[in-house]
This record gives C-alpha cells, sequence and structure tokens, in this order.
C-alpha cells in the first residue's frame, strides 16, 4: 500500500448522498402545511446536500484530502454539483446513472424540527463496483465512511457490508452513520423497516465506529436508554460507538468505556443543518487524538458550523459556474 497524508492533509473516503438541497429559512411552528394556501419565509437558498456530500465539503474546509464516492444523474445538474465540490477542494469521484440527480427540500421550523422531502434516484443506483477501493487506498485514505445508507438500495443486500469488509481486511478504519431511514418517519411496513435494520446490523462486524444521534441509534436497535443502545451495537460487532447529542453534548461508547463530551455553547446559531455532517468531519481527520480530545475537536467544529464561520456547507452560486 502506498499513499500518505501528502504535506499533512489526511484523505479519508467518504460514500454516499449527493443532491441539491432546497433549504428554507425557519418557518413559523405555528403553519400547518398540509392544508391548502401559501407560506412566506425570509429565504430559500440552495446548497449542495447528502450527508457524505456535506461531510465530505466540511473536511476539505477543514482542511482535510476529502475523496467523495456518490452517484450523479447524467444531467446538468450533476455536473454543477460535482463542479462546485471540486472549488472547494473535494475529490468527487461520481459513478454517472441514467436517471435525474437527486433533489431534496429541506424544511426549517422556528421549533428547530426539520423536515426533509426529496428524491434521490441518483442514489438509489449507487453500487459496491461504483467505489473503487484500491484506487482510495492509493491515494492515502485510511478511514472509509459511509453516510445515507437507507437511501442506497442496491448497496443494502449486500453491497455494504462487501465494501465495509474489505476496507477492514485492507487495514483501514471504517465508519457508518446509521442516519434516519426515511421508513421510519412514514411507519407501519414494519417487516420491511426490520428486514433493512437485519441486513445493515450483518456489516456491523466490519464497522469500526457506528455514527448516530439518540433517537436514531434507538429506533435502529429497540433500546430504550442510549447505554443499552451502545451496548447492543458492540455486541453486535461494532467496534464503537458515537452518539450525538444536539445541545447535550456527544458520548461515545468504545472498548476502553464510556466518553462524555459537552457540546461548546454557542451565542447564536446561524445554521443547524448538517451539523451532525460537520461533527463527523472532524472526526474523520483526528485519528491520531485519543477519544476524548477527538470528541471535543467534534464538539468544536460542530459549535464553529452553528454560529456560521466558517460556512461548512456554503449556498450554491446561482449562476452554476
Ligand atoms: N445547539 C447546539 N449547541 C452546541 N453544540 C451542538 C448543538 N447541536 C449540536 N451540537 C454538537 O454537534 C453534535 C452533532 O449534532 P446533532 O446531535 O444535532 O447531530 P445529528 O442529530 O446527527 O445531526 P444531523 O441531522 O445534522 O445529522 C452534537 O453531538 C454536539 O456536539
Ligand atoms: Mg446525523
Amino acid at each position: 500500500m502506498t499513499g500518505s497524508a501528502v504535506g499533512g492533509k489526511i484523505p479519508v473516503a467518504i460514500v454516499g448522498n449527493l443532491n441539491l438541497d432546497v433549504r428554507t429559512s425557519p418557518i413559523p411552528s405555528s403553519v400547518v402545511l398540509t392544508g391548502d394556501g401559501e407560506t412566506s419565509v425570509t429565504g430559500i437558498d440552495e446548497s449542495v446536500g447528502g450527508g457524505a456530500a456535506n461531510t465530505a465539503a466540511a473536511a476539505a474546509l477543514m482542511g482535510g484530502e476529502a475523496h467523495l464516492c456518490c452517484a450523479v444523474g447524467a444531467d446538468e445538474l450533476g455536473t454543477r454539483l460535482c463542479r462546485h465540490l471540486a472549488g472547494l477542494g473535494v475529490r468527487v469521484h461520481p459513478a454517472v446513472k441514467p436517471v435525474a440527480t437527486g433533489r431534496s427540500i429541506a424544511l426549517t421550523w422556528e421549533s428547530h424540527h426539520r423536515h426533509f422531502v426529496s428524491s434521490l434516484p441518483n442514489t438509489r443506483l449507487l453500487v459496491e463496483a461504483d467505489i473503487d477501493l484500491e484506487a482510495l487506498i492509493r491515494a492515502g485514505c485510511r478511514h472509509l465512511y459511509r453516510a445515507d445508507v437507507w437511501f442506497g438500495d442496491l448497496m443494502l443486500a449486500e453491497g455494504n457490508t462487501s465494501l465495509f469488509r474489505r476496507a477492514r481486511q485492507a487495514g483501514m478504519e471504517t465508519s457508518l452513520d446509521i442516519n434516519w431511514d426515511p421508513l421510519w418517519t412514514t411507519g407501519g411496513d414494519h417487516d420491511r423497516v426490520g428486514h433493512r435494520i437485519s441486513l445493515l446490523k450483518s456489516a456491523l462486524p466490519s464497522v469500526s465506529f457506528v455514527h448516530g444521534n439518540e433517537r436514531e441509534l434507538a429506533l435502529f436497535t429497540g433500546a430504550q436508554s442510549i447505554q443499552h443502545s451502545a451496548r447492543l451495537l458492540r455486541e453486535w460487532g461494532a467496534g464503537a460507538v458515537i452518539v450525538h447529542r444536539g445541545a447535550m453534548g456527544c458520548a461515545a461508547a468504545t472498548p476502553a468505556g464510556w466518553f462524555e463530551v459537552p457540546a461548546v455553547p454557542v451565542t447564536r446559531i446561524v445554521s443547524e443543518a448538517g451539523t451532525g455532517d460537520v461533527f463527523t468531519a472532524a472526526f474523520l481527520l483526528n485519528p491520531h487524538l485519543p477519544m476524548e480530545a477527538r470528541l471535543r475537536e467534534c464538539a468544536a467544529a460542530a459549535a464553529r458550523h452553528l454560529q456560521g464561520s466558517p460556512r461548512y456547507t456554503p449556498a450554491l452560486d446561482s449562476g452554476g459556474e
């Protein structure tokens, strides 16, 4: 194996969604969107979206060498998004699919709740063969992070498990963001939800770090407490669990024990979307730190993002340059 952190840059491999996000400024919590009508908001902007793309952008803006493996449609939007990311310093490895590039509408509420309405046909077609693991290793990547796992239907059955296994066999560390399966929002299809969870569970023995917020980890494991969720995930094979806890901070369950790190207080919040992605970008770029110090770096990056300085998920230019 060759490759190293050239010029101090740490190369990391990130696999998952790339799409357009259309983001609203906060909508008054009193507004009911299911009725006829119209709601005015202060602003609506466009940005690159997708957990993987956001993490890659943040990692590049933090000075890392972020390699993003994703699918795009064969259209102008896909080209525009890749060009924007490349302009931020991301090394994009897009697999072009004969569909439209995905779009997501991010509704943000004054109550701080968010709801995404998304159509991601490009990501649905991502397959393991689209990810050139050997090239990523040659580029020096020692950590492979899989985000947006529920949207790549074709990889759920076997591709994720195989990709993680091959990465571990090659000596890489691996991370999996459990995130939110859209089926958890609509509910109902109990068997399908359980089947998808069991598919991902089979990947855990090849996952060094499972990431997620308390709610996501609880839904995935069925456990009542975060400590119980983390214990189950480690029993199922995960090396460690990184827990996102919003303004309460974060925690990690590792073989060396349980660590808790408080949030860095923020005076004003400019941008909440993508906080978890920025946090994870910092995690990927600090493998040399002991866990507690590593989590402190992540918390500090998340606070910078929340306060809008710097902007780790900059809005897209309107001209498509
Ligand atoms: N209001 C806040 N104040 C300070 N730090 C915060 C705040 N919200 C989040 N953080 C920090 O960012 C980390 C990740 O945020 P969060 O818990 O919202 O992740 P998430 O639910 O995975 O988010 P996302 O939906 O963006 O993936 C937290 O663990 C915490 O350290
Ligand atoms: Mg998250």
